[in-house]
């Protein structure tokens, strides 16, 4: 496996793989690997003759600045991971190799960014606009892996690929769930034993509210439900709950089948954590 720190570097090496006639994959990440992500290198390399993997962690979409500090760092860790998957390139830039400046660049994802975590992290979407546009210009993969835990990111940047023409396939990847539910996430690791004990009771909650609104009943009652749910335990502040259009993320009343998607945001302590459900 290779590593690089600069950009020249790395396109120097893709260049010479691209003329061998090897297609890319390319997983960006912001590092403190999990099974999810290895999930998605997996696939991108039963796709692609070469997989890269960035870790990153963008200081341009972090909103809350106590996030971006506590964000998990862990490179060493991470390349040990991606090895052990066969992840053929890591591109492990420094802020200043991606930023010498800072862009003065904005993107407006309209009503798709006016809701759910655009709504509560302004900025967010804007910064991950930038970063995601950047290494796609870098890496010019031919095809791109996101979880689908992200769901609203997964949206932008489909809307990104699709304005700024980017040539290259996008691919969405189920959530990977430990054992309880709970939906991997690099964030896990700053919860408190007890804090991890309670983190399953949000799939349960987004379980509950689909069994609900599968059994025909109103979404009302799904919201009221986990709202319910989420106050009887300890440690856990539900930030959003919302039903809405899948294709859209648009809040939608009734449910769609096959077309709604349930996400919720939690913080416990200062953690926050999402997850969504698509019926
Ligand atoms: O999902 C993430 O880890 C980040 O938002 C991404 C896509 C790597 C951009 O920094």
């Amino acid at each position: 496996m290779q590593i690089f720190h600069t950009i020249t570097s790395l396109q120097n090496f893709l260049k010479s793989q691209r003329l061998l006639g090897h297609s890319v994959g390319f997983v960006p990440t912001m590092g403190a690997l999990h099974q999810g992500h290895l999930s998605l290198i997996e696939t991108s390399k039963s796709q692609n003759d070469l997989t890269v993997c960035s870790i990153f962690v963008n200081p341009t979409q972090f909103n809350n600045p106590h996030d971006l500090a506590v964000y998990p760092r862990t490179l060493e860790a991470d390349c040990e991971m991606l090895e052990s998957v066969g992840c053929d390139v890591v591109f492990a830039p420094s802020a200043e190799e991606m930023y010498p400046t800072l862009p003065n660049l904005k993107f407006d994802f309209g009503d798709l960014e006016r809701v759910m975590e655009g709504q509560f992290r302004p900025g967010h979407f804007n910064g991950v606009g930038i970063v995601v546009s950047k290494l796609f210009n870098i890496v010019q993969p031919d095809a791109a892996y996101f979880g689908q835990k992200d769901l609203q990111q997964c949206a932008v940047i489909n809307r990104l690929v699709k304005d700024l023409s980017f040539s290259l396939k996008l691919n969405i990847c189920p959530t990977l769930r430990e054992k309880d539910g709970l939906a991997m996430s690099s964030r896990n690791r700053n919860l408190s034993p007890e804090q991890r004990l309670n983190a399953p009771a949000i799939y349960k909650a987004l379980q509950g509210a689909s069994g609900i609104l599968k059994s025909g009943e109103s979404s009302e009652k799904a919201k009221s439900f986990v709202s319910k749910q989420l106050s009887a335990v300890d440690g856990i502040e539900l930030e959003y709950f919302e039903i809405s259009n899948f294709d859209t993320l648009q809040p939608i009343d009734e449910y769609l089948e096959g077309k709604t998607a349930l996400c919720i945001a939690a913080f416990m302590g200062k953690t926050r954590l999402i997850d969504n459900v698509i019926i």
